[in-house]
């Protein structure tokens, strides 16, 4: 039989070549960070292993880039289990959800990607499926149709998300835990920069270490990429070693600031302190200005931004900091009232 193509091996996103792969943490021990959620997770495996049981459903929400799916392969892995990688929109239909459901081993892990993205009518015949491993549907329609329950064997969700608020109250009490992930702190990602640079070889000095640390937007993902830019430059400009000097050569020409902004994310700070003097201003708004999708903004960009004390939401809008100003360089406005004129005030 042909595998149900909704069941794809684990894959390294688009922009993650083959090489990612290697660079994700296999076992628990080796993730670094995010200790309260490392120490839930010790637990829920122990537990369930002790007990002989499929482990709790978990789902993990948090920006992109922060670990999601490197956790739930660790969980499968720790358990000594099948991962079985799906997405909420790739289960178009209940049949689809059937079909994955009923091709499960007994506490293998079912990890669906983009939770928020489920189908309602697939998400409601996961409720059974999650709290009774039964699977009810009807086949058949009119006076010839046939209700049927199938039974499934114990198997575990694990979900991810970046945006918890989408999520139905429901869908989220099926969850026995969840776990939010959070930014990596700049040691943190210097510990993560340092073993991806042993795995692929590179000499990168102490200071170049840090430099990237800082700049990588408490993600591993990002550090994971600028490391490899890094290297492609030091390679091709300087010998193949990574020194503080030659990573701040680097990160200059990726265009990436002493914050770790990105092109956009100055963009977006740009457009609401320039355009609408400080703010606020609506999302809609700035993505329409900016020709960016209002999405990004939100799960991408602007999680960091305020994390980082750029930018702030309040009830009437997306608001730009003092920090946001002084860091590109602009005259922070004065309060209220003595505010001079901007561009769209008459
Ligand atoms: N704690 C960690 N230690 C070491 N490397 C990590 C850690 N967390 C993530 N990574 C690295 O960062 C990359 C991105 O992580 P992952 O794909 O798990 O993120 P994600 O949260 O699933 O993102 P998305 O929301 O975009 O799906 C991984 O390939 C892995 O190499
Ligand atoms: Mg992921």
């Amino acid at each position: 039989m042909d595998p149900d193509p909704t069941l794809l091996d684990p894959a390294p996103a688009e922009d993650e070549p083959e090489l990612d792969r290697t660079l994700r943490p296999r076992r628990l021990a080796e993730f670094i960070g995010q200790a309260a959620a490392k120490e839930q997770l010790q637990i829920l495996v122990g537990a369930a292993r002790r007990r002989g049981e499929p482990l709790e459903h978990c789902m993990f929400s948090g920006p992109p880039g922060l670990g999601k799916t490197t956790l739930a392969a660790i969980l499968a892995a720790e358990m000594g289990v099948a991962l079985r990688i799906s997405s909420g929109p790739a289960i178009e239909h209940q049949g689809a959800l059937a079909s994955i459901l009923t091709n499960l081993g007994a506490h293998q892990i079912l990890f669906i990607d983009e939770i928020h993205r489920l189908q309602r009518t697939v998400e409601e015949s996961l409720y059974p499926a999650m709290e009774d491993f039964t699977f009810d549907f009807v086949t058949g329609k009119g006076a010839g149709a046939q209700a049927l329950r199938l039974q499934l064997k114990p198997f575990t969700v694990v979900g991810a998300t970046t945006r918890l608020g989408l999520l139905s109250g429901p869908l989220r009490e099926r969850f026995g835990a969840a776990l939010r992930l959070e930014f990596y702190a700049p040691d943190e990602l210097a510990t993560i920069l340092e073993r991806s640079a042993r795995l692929l070889e590179v000499e990168v000095e102490p200071d170049a270490i840090a430099c990237l640390a800082e700049r990588s937007r408490g993600t591993p993902r990002i550090a994971n990429r600028l490391l490899r830019r890094v290297r492609d430059f030091a390679d091709v400009r300087a010998g193949g070693r990574v020194t503080a000097a030659v990573a701040t050569q680097a990160l200059t020409l990726l265009r990436v600031d002493a914050l770790g902004l990105d092109a956009v994310d100055r963009r977006i700070l740009r457009t609401i302190c320039e355009g609408f003097g400080g703010g606020p201003v609506g999302l809609d708004t700035v993505a329409v200005s900016l020709a960016e999708e209002a999405q990004t903004i939100e799960d991408v960009h602007e999680p960091f931004l305020i994390q980082a004390g750029l930018m702030a939401r309040t009830p009437r809008g997306r608001v730009a900091t003092p920090r946001a100003f002084r860091h590109l360089g602009l005259a922070v406005p004065t309060p209220e009232g003595e505010r001079p004129p901007t561009l769209f005030e008459p």
